[in-house]
């Protein structure tokens, strides 16, 4: 009698929730699928996770829900803190010498930031130690490319997005290249801050020992016709939290001095050409 039904042991039950897969699922959910199943059981078995420990998961899980809405995405911060957010990036953007790295989006890019043209203040009323940016935007040979679109945004000094202070715009602005392929405006130094950590992954971040910082940068997003959507920063050389990054996103060749044109009386100033590849380029 008892052998007409199956009971499922930590031995057969991995494999069991597998084969419930129908074969003609698509072969990319099948595959992800059974990837998933296979680690979240192996992640169970290792930890030996115990009834009170699954009954805390799916607490914390339910409290991340709870804290998203249309300014707060701590779901896409778990996966910042835990480094899935720039493992995703390198598998997508490989490294190649010949063009530009990227890193995470985050939480602050605005949908409609302010139409802006060279020689403008980026920080409209914000005020701080000037900063001027001039980047240029070229193709993988580095011939400049004209008509790029490129968002650029940052803290105050103190380390806010202006999202985080209210509903006004500032410290952000959208440009166009012209045949010179460079964007230039003036700023003031933004400033090293730290993720939002008064949430369920401020506990996480906490319970590992671990900071919530970081290091000054100045968010790039460029989108030119035909070529690949470039989502970076560029980062200040010095920063204390370059080697602490909260969410892994710093790459060296997204590094550089601002401060050397200080040494001559002049405000600092972030320079970088972007290189952007092709869009059937690999
Ligand atoms: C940011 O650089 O704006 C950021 C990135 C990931 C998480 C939080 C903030
Ligand atoms: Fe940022």
């Amino acid at each position: 009698m008892a052998d007409r039904h199956v009971t499922y042991t930590s031995d057969n039950l991995t494999q069991a929730v597998i084969d419930r897969i129908r074969p003609d699922a698509a072969p990319r959910v099948k595959q992800v699928m059974e990837a998933l199943i296979r680690h979240v059981h192996a992640f169970v078995r290792e930890v030996e996770l115990t009834p009170e420990e699954w009954e805390q998961g799916v607490a914390f899980v339910t409290e991340l829900g709870k804290w998203c809405d249309d300014k707060r995405q701590e779901v896409i911060l778990l996966s910042d803190i835990l480094g899935v957010s720039m493992l995703v990036d390198a598998i997508a953007h490989r490294s190649h010498a010949s063009v530009s790295e990227t890193t995470v989006l985050g939480p602050f890019h605005r949908e409609n930031p302010p139409r802006m043209t060279n020689g403008e203040n980026l920080s409209r009323d914000v005020p701080g130690e000037p900063l001027e940016v001039e980047v240029k935007v070229c193709d993988e040979q580095g011939r400049p490319l004209e008509g790029a679109q490129v968002d650029a945004w940052h803290t105050s000094p103190e380390g806010f997005y202006d999202s985080q202070l209210g509903d006004a715009h500032s410290m952000r602005g959208r440009f166009v290249t012209g045949p010179d392929g460079v964007v230039a405006f003036h700023t003031v130094m933004p400033s090293s801050y730290p993720v939002p950590h008064d949430g369920p992954v401020g506990r996480v971040l906490s319970a590992m020992g671990r900071g919530p910082m970081r290091p000054t940068h100045v968010h790039f997003w460029i989108k030119m016709p035909g070529y690949r959507d470039l989502i970076t920063h560029i980062f200040r050389d010095g920063d204390p939290y370059l080697h602490d990054d909260a969410v892994f996103g710093v790459k060296a060749s997204l590094v550089t001095d601002w401060d050397l044109p200080k040494k001559e009386g002049k405000p600092a100033k972030l320079a970088y050409e972007f290189r952007i590849p092709k869009l059937d380029a690999d």
